[in-house]
């Protein structure tokens, strides 16, 4: 997700726009731009690769003034983060700028008409066609910028918060929406336009929320344009703010007051950036699918793969290499791909990876998995395989970073910037993406039945749904949680699917609440473990109806035998778990391979409530960094 922002009124817009930036970078931050409107009526455009001081660095010496002005974060979507795919984009006249946060599902077929009508285009990106197919509206129809962005965004298929900038009238702002935020604030004589209100809440708390499909007018002029206006005795020298639909269905704005803090804000109310990442993650998930599963047709396309589909088909093995928590979604990705595509799986943790001296064939698939695209271990290990021939395929949550760069191919997981140091809703979409990709090999290779896979294709669209009761049974961890601040050990346990899972529960609950935790196979806890079973060490189970379920009950009776506590993750309607264990959480039902995409989230909330009882910094846990980019 990208962070815009708009100003227009009486005072110079530039440091009002920059500051906005600097409060939006949490939403993507790997290029900025601004676009402004000075008193002589130029229309000046200034982008620069990377965070936005990089982009103050440039403008410093350039016609920073005005009095309207637009400007825009990047999390790319569409293009590399590059200086020319920045925000904003002019128009082919450059008489238009845009700024766009979204993406515009029909932009080929867009481009590919105005390309017919002899534009041409400079970015790869969704943005600048839809600025061109504005400014195409304006001339063949005549229509003034606020109906021509009306015609436009009715042949738009997507998400969309956009503002443009006419420089034939450089008092006025034409913004809309459609399921990307967008908030005008209401000064004395000036507008303010952002993604969310924390550009906005130091200068005033009167705000409007955009509602989809709403195309809003923000008119403000200077003191020289008062006085010009006045003096040419026009009429429109009042500020003015005018909402319509997007078929110009005139609606009456309806101004709310903020009752948040800036720090509040940029957390949408959370108090901490991993619950709201946490809370994110039925739409993020959404969001990973869209484009890539058509769940009208019942097929997955994911476009690394179609490209290099025979890559995959005469791959001898596939390594599986990465850390931490992606290490983690790559064993879960093993059971997938040995299941579906019936090809050989090595997970390897990188940093060993790198320096065993590993055999590596050029038939060989590497799949490097990174939310950051920067772990050095990972990008060493790829680099690595690369030298000896291997395919590279990564599976990366931010767009241009390191590891996709060096790859061959990948899947981006688009789940927006990660700030929360334990990974979570990058993890859930990062198993997605692995489970589609198994899905798409096994059908390319006949290793997988059609009514398995439509049957795992359809029950993927039920997860977000189902993730979201599971979030319900919030309150509930919570009160676990204070249950569980005495301990100074947890051990995790499952098999299959949820094997890794219970790694991943131990390894969130040790990097927040600093408390030890182990994830095992359920079935390891005889060879050892069990030796630790006490009051004082709760027990973990996850424990699904599915796959070894059996098996994992009886487990589950040896630790209760054992005085163990046991806290069980079950399936809806599970009475044999709930009358042995001493806590349940029910998930719903889904297919065995799905079921890490659900059985996760209690184990994210747990460890997230205890962190927060002992008072941990939850977001930045001591000794942590949300990208190791060093050995
Ligand atoms: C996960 O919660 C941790 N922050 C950490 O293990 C992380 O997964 C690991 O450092 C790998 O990071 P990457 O996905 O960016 O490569």
């Amino acid at each position: 997700m990208c962070g815009i922002v708009g100003y227009v009124g009486r005072r110079q817009a530039y440091g009002i726009l920059i500051k906005g930036l600097h409060r939006l970078e949490y939403r993507g931050y790997d290029s900025a731009g601004v676009a402004l409107i000075n008193k002589a009526g130029n229309l000046n455009i200034y982008k620069a690769k990377g965070k936005v001081s990089e982009l103050e660095a440039f403008a410093a010496d350039k016609d920073i003034t005005g009095t309207i002005g637009i400007a825009h974060t990047r999390w790319a979507t569409h293009g590399e983060p590059s200086t020319i795919n920045a925000h904003p984009h002019y128009s082919e006249s450059e008489q238009l700028a845009i700024i766009h946060n979204g993406i515009i599902e029909n932009y080929a077929v867009l481009k590919q008409g105005l390309e017919q009508e002899g534009y041409t285009f400079k970015s790869d990106t969704d943005t600048e066609v839809l600025v061109q197919l504005i400014e195409y509206t304006q001339l063949n129809q005549g229509t003034d910028t606020k109906t021509a962005v009306q015609l436009a965004l009715q042949q738009v298929v997507g998400a969309y918060a956009i503002a443009v900038l006419d420089k034939r009238h450089p008092d006025t702002i034409v913004a809309a929406r459609k399921g990307s935020p967008l908030v005008v604030g209401i000064g004395d004589d000036e507008f303010f336009l952002a993604s969310d209100a924390t550009p906005i809440v130091e200068y005033t708390d009167r705000v409007i929320y955009i509602e989809d499909e709403e195309v809003v007018t923000l008119r403000a002029k200077s003191k020289e344009q008062v006085a010009q206006t006045q003096m040419k005795k026009e009429q429109d020298s009042e500020s003015l703010i005018d909402i319509t639909t997007i078929n110009n269905v005139q609606k009456t704005p309806e101004i709310k007051r903020l009752e948040m803090s800036l720090s509040q804000l940029e957390k949408c109310g959370y108090p901490h950036f991993m619950l709201k990442e946490i809370y994110e993650q039925p739409r993020t998930l959404a969001d990973s699918m869209r484009g890539r599963i058509n769940m009208q047709q019942d097929n997955i396309a994911l476009s690394g793969f179609i490209d290099n589909k025979d890559r995959f088909l005469n791959a001898k093995r596939i390594i599986i290499t990465a850390c931490g928590t992606s290490w983690h979604a790559g064993l879960i990705a093993m059971y997938a791909i040995e299941e579906f595509a019936q090809i050989p799986v090595e997970v390897e943790y990188s940093s060993e990876f790198r320096y065993r001296k590993p055999v590596i064939n050029k038939d060989d698939v590497v799949v490097a998995i990174s939310q950051s695209g920067e772990t050095a271990d990972t990008l060493a290990a790829i680099q690595l395989a690369k030298a000896k021939g291997a395919f590279i395929f990564s599976i990366c949550n931010v767009v241009g970073a390191s590891i996709p760069r060096l790859s061959d191919s990948g899947c981006y997981t688009h789940v927006g910037p990660e700030i929360g140091v334990a990974s979570t809703k990058a993890f859930t979409a990062q198993v997605i993406a692995l489970t589609m990709l198994a899905l798409c090999i096994g059908k390319a290779k006949k290793t997988i039945s059609n009514e398995k896979y439509l049957h795992i294709v359809r029950e993927l669209g039920q997860i977000p749904n189902k993730m979201s009761l599971v979030l319900e049974q919030d309150r509930k961890l919570a009160e676990f949680a204070k249950t569980f601040t005495y301990a100074q050990n947890f051990i995790y346990l499952g098999r299959g699917y949820n094997y890794p899972v219970a790694m991943e529960g131990a390894l969130k609950l040790k990097e927040i609440s600093y408390i030890h935790a182990e994830g095992y196979p359920a079935a390891e806890m005889k060879h050892g473990p069990i030796a630790l079973i006490s009051q004082e060490m709760p027990v973990v189970v996850v424990a699904p109806h599915c796959g070894t379920y059996e098996k994992v009950v009886s487990n589950i009776q040896e630790i209760k035998a054992r005085k163990g506590r046991v806290i069980a993750i079950v399936s809806e309607g599970d009475e044999v778990v709930k009358n042995i264990a001493d806590y349940t959480i029910e998930v719903p039902s889904t297919e065995e391979c799905l079921t890490p995409l659900l059985t996760v989230v209690p184990l994210q909330l747990l460890a997230y409530h205890i962190a927060v009882v002992k008072g941990c910094d939850v977001d930045q846990p001591r000794n942590l960094a949300k990208s190791v980019t060093v050995e």
